[in-house]
């Protein structure tokens, strides 16, 4: 099942607020809402909030009550830039926005509001397809780097439910599973959204992959010690030269991957590089409420003093050096990444 779908002139998106507890679908009507469910977390990783984002705009084709062309465009205008306000990094929701718009914008003869409503229905309907084919290959490359026996860390969560269906690095480790070789996933449980101990392992456990949940600050251990081939984490986007902005603690771990020398590959499809960007310095980076980190509770007690402080940084960026390869759909692209990432994503 896919984790964003349209359906019954409805937009409906699996509830990752409450997964693995409950699996609920929430229905949307309108572009406001699903701008707060992108903001809120009941869709998230960056794929799955570029298709919800798609989907958003044609529902605000249909909210639209204008006969004219010119007055539905202007509409369309005003919701793009609410769905795209709804979350700075990942570059994917404005990627998604902006292809959307620009078949509704785009040329050739007269057409009528009721044209550009249909037109950017099946937009949004072919980047969710698309989605799911530049997944499954870039996972048919991707698990060409796993060998049959290797236990691999990943962070945060890339699979079927941060995207639309399969998965980005979780997609490469699902397809390796799916090949018959025996892998083993070490899953950094995320702090403080915790999508590695909630999604991935709930994922895992649907796939039947063996897997054990570790704290994120565990991952050096295991790394030290040998007991950990590859590393395969996702991407919201990527700079020009290869820097990977992607889940709090993702720079960290690559630290530690490359103080042990082992490989680290960030799974990344082309519409999540930014081209416009030439480092990773340049990426906005979410900063959400500070109640994510405080809220959390231990044997059902707040983890924090009553009026702690905290800071909730989302994400942050990974410096190319540290970086082995990128997967893409086009291929694993090796250094120079300035190079690389470019032929791969302009198909030179
Ligand atoms: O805050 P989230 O859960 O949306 O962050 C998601 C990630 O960091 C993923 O690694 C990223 O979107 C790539 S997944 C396909």
């Amino acid at each position: 099942m896919r984790t964003v779908f349209w359906e019954d002139g409805q937009l409906k998106m699996i509830d990752q607020r409450v997964l693995p507890g409950r699996f609920e679908i929430l229905s949307f009507k309108d572009h406001k809402s699903v701008a707060w469910a992108i903001k809120e977390m009941v869709v998230r990783g960056a794929p799955a909030i570029g298709a919800a984002a798609a989907f958003g705009l044609a529902l605000a084709g249909f909210e639209s009550a204008s006969s004219s062309t010119s007055d539905l465009l202007a509409d369309l205008q005003a919701a793009s830039n609410t769905l795209k306000s709804a979350r700075p990094t990942a570059v994917n929701l404005a990627w998604a926005v902006e292809r959307v718009m620009g078949v509704a914008a785009g040329v050739g003869g007269e057409r009528s509001a009721d044209k550009v409503r249909q037109l950017i229905l099946a937009e949004a309907q072919r980047i969710a397809d698309e989605d799911v084919e530049i997944n499954k290959r870039m996972a048919e490359h991707g698990a060409k780097l796993i060998n049959d026996g290797d236990t691999v860390i990943h962070h945060c969560n890339t699979g079927a439910l941060a995207t639309v269906d399969w998965g980005t690095a979780l997609g490469v480790i699902r397809m390796a599973h799916e090949q018959g070789k025996r892998v083993h996933v070490l899953v950094d449980e995320t702090r403080p959204r915790l999508q590695g101990a909630r999604l991935t392992a709930w994922e895992l456990e649907q796939y039947g992959i063996p897997y054990e949940i570790i704290s994120d600050n565990m991952a050096g251990y295991f790394l030290k010690t040998g007991q950990v081939q590859k590393c395969f984490v996702g991407s919201d986007r990527t700079a020009a030269n290869g820097d990977v902005a992607n889940k709090i603690g993702t720079y960290m771990l690559a630290l530690a991957a490359f103080d042990n020398g082992v490989p680290f590959y960030p799974v990344v499809p082309t519409s999540t590089i930014d081209l416009s960007l030439p480092h990773g310095g340049l990426i906005p980076i979410e900063e959400r409420d500070p109640e994510e980190v405080l809220g959390l509770e231990f044997h059902g007690e707040r983890i924090a003093p009553k009026n702690a402080k905290a800071r909730n940084i989302a994400f942050d960026v990974t410096p190319s050096r540290l970086v082995t390869a990128i997967v893409t759909e086009n291929g694993v692209v090796v250094p120079p990444f300035e190079v690389n990432l470019k032929k791969a994503v302009l198909g030179e």
